[in-house]
């Protein structure tokens, strides 16, 4: 089977209050994203996929839509979004938008009128019930971002759910006229032309019917976050969230190649579920592993072992560094094996986002206490939980502010942004941009690499080696995970492999079966 867009693509995540802004108010917009497309193309990119740019309060930055077939101001119009969408297809560019479907803001008209009354036909949109039997919430559930997760409506005299912030109640997906009214604003999107949606915590959108208390956490500790108090056994994941996924596909499914990706924090064996069953549901269900695992060879083998192992038949695999909500990949690894991760994203086997400013090596930021704005570090401060360092403004160039903004950003940029940024690091071969723009090219150049067969090889030490394969084509991918030099012995000759790219830059170090590494390289070999 030819293999589609979104399988041989790299997406490219933007988190739209940081790109660009072209307006001067300190927060980008999407006529901002157009003007930076060619930095996309340059990089070598297939798709894009935009945070949320739907009307909204912006008590979490968008995540809170107050209207899903709509733009807020802040962003632009219906016209600048329509104007991206043509400017990114003239490019060949995709466009993704993010749904957010478990939950709306308070100030959605659907919340408005269904708290307005017991018998408001909206009512049963959103999730009420009366207190528990002692007073007080109707169960122990508590939000992701602290504290119960049930608000008390005095006016009603019943509580609501809401599984992040009270400014986001949760919708509730049995309600069938509520699952219609998000797929026509699915549809509304996919006539406008958009190639598809990042759906926000899928995993959370059905609640088990009952609401039982869930279980308490045997590991928990204060400083992971009060979320982690109970197990979300019965408020994430259950059954009937696949029907939904499958109807959600179904929408999808009506138009040509649309790509829906799910964002799911489950263990593997639960993550792949979300590909769907007898009815096929998400194309990518986010693969989230690589942020937190240990950065060690033999633990990230066995990791894509079991990955690759448990991805069910025809199951697309799927690879991610980090996003708007998880720290820096270059600020958990340092730049030298943050160059090494770039290889291993943009080589293993499945489509790969990236995340904006990964590629100028872009670490988190320190947001002074008083400049702080994510509402999850507000609600729980000082547990290293704060979001805003890793959605600081893109630095573009040494103008003032970057060339973000002719006026203060919203967030303040990296303190290096006078040399991290994108025009000082496209004319440095050395640089980290130029790393991911050759790793693109490599990638784009070799189908072994977009959508062949991955082999692991076997080896020692620091090292992590695969071997990618297509037709007569084979590559040899082999990472240095360590500051010390490494020696991986292949089974064939290979004097006259060809170094394709080294992530310390020139590799001259192959003789005969074995392959030097120098500390921190990652190599792509041509064998054959
Ligand atoms: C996941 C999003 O990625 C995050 O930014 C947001 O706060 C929550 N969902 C709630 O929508």
């Amino acid at each position: 089977m030819t293999p589609l867009w979104w399988q041989r693509g790299v997406i490219y995540q933007i988190y739209p209050r940081s790109f660009q802004d072209s307006n001067g108010d300190g927060i980008g917009d999407l006529n901002g994203i157009a003007q930076r497309l060619d930095h996309l193309v340059d990089l070598g990119v297939d798709a894009i996929w935009v945070s949320p740019i739907y009307p909204s309060p912006m008590k979490d930055f968008g995540y809170d839509v107050a209207d899903y077939c709509g733009v807020d101001a802040r962003f632009g119009t219906l016209a600048d979004l329509d104007a991206l969408i043509a400017a990114a297809h003239e490019y060949r560019l995709k466009v993704l938008l993010d749904l957010v479907p478990n939950h709306s803001s308070d100030q959605h008209p659907w919340f408005i009128e269904s708290r307005s009354s017991r018998d408001n036909p909206k009512r049963d949109w959103y999730l009420w019930r009366d207190p528990g039997p002692e007073g007080g919430p109707p169960n122990n559930w508590i939000s992701d971002f602290g504290g119960s997760a049930w608000e008390w409506d005095e006016a009603t005299g019943q509580y609501y759910y809401h599984a992040f912030l009270k400014e986001q109640p949760d919708l509730n997906w049995r309600n069938p006229e509520l699952r219609e009214a998000i797929y026509a604003a699915m549809r509304f999107w996919f006539d406008r032309g958009i190639d598809g949606f990042r759906i926000d915590v899928l995993w959370h959108m059905v609640k088990h019917a009952d609401f039982p208390d869930n279980p308490p956490n045997p590991a928990y500790t204060p400083a992971m976050g009060e979320m982690h108090r109970v197990l979300q056994l019965h408020s994430t994941d259950q059954p009937e969230v696949h029907g939904i996924a499958a109807e959600m596909r179904a929408v999808a499914d009506a138009y040509p190649e649309r790509v829906l990706i799910g964002e799911i924090y489950l263990p593997v064996e639960r993550l792949m579920h979300y590909y769907g069953g007898e009815a096929p549901e998400m194309h990518l269900p986010f693969n989230f592993q690589l942020i937190d695992a240990p950065w060690e060879a033999r633990s990230l083998a066995k990791l894509i072992a079991d990955y690759e192992a448990a991805l069910p038949p025809g199951g697309w695999p799927n690879w991610v560094l980090g996003n708007h909500d998880r720290p820096r990949v270059a600020a958990k690894l340092g730049e030298a094996q943050a160059r090494v991760a770039a290889m291993l994203l943009l080589t293993v086997r499945g489509t790969p986002t990236i995340y904006y400013g990964d590629e100028i090596g872009l670490a988190d930021v320190l947001i002074p206490p008083e400049m702080v704005q994510d509402p999850r570090e507000l609600r729980e401060p000082g547990l290293g939980l704060n979001r805003d360092p890793v959605r600081t403004p893109m630095p573009w160039d040494d103008r003032a502010h970057a060339g973000f903004s002719t006026n203060t950003p919203w967030l303040p940029l990296n303190d290096d942004w006078g040399d991290r940024n994108v025009a000082g690091q496209s004319g440095d071969p050395h640089s980290m941009l130029s790393l991911y723009r050759a790793l693109l090219k490599v990638r784009r150049d070799h189908p072994a690499l977009e959508v062949g067969d991955f082999l692991p090889v076997e080896c020692e030490g620091d090292v992590l080696a695969y071997e990618r394969r297509h037709g007569k084509e084979r590559l040899l991918v082999a990472l240095n995970l360590g500051a010390a030099e490494q020696q991986l012995l292949l089974s064939d000759d290979c004097g006259a492999c060809q170094p394709l790219l080294s992530t310390i830059g020139t590799h001259d170090r192959t003789l005969g079966r074995g392959v030097k590494l120098a500390p921190n390289e990652g190599l792509i070999l041509k064998l054959e």
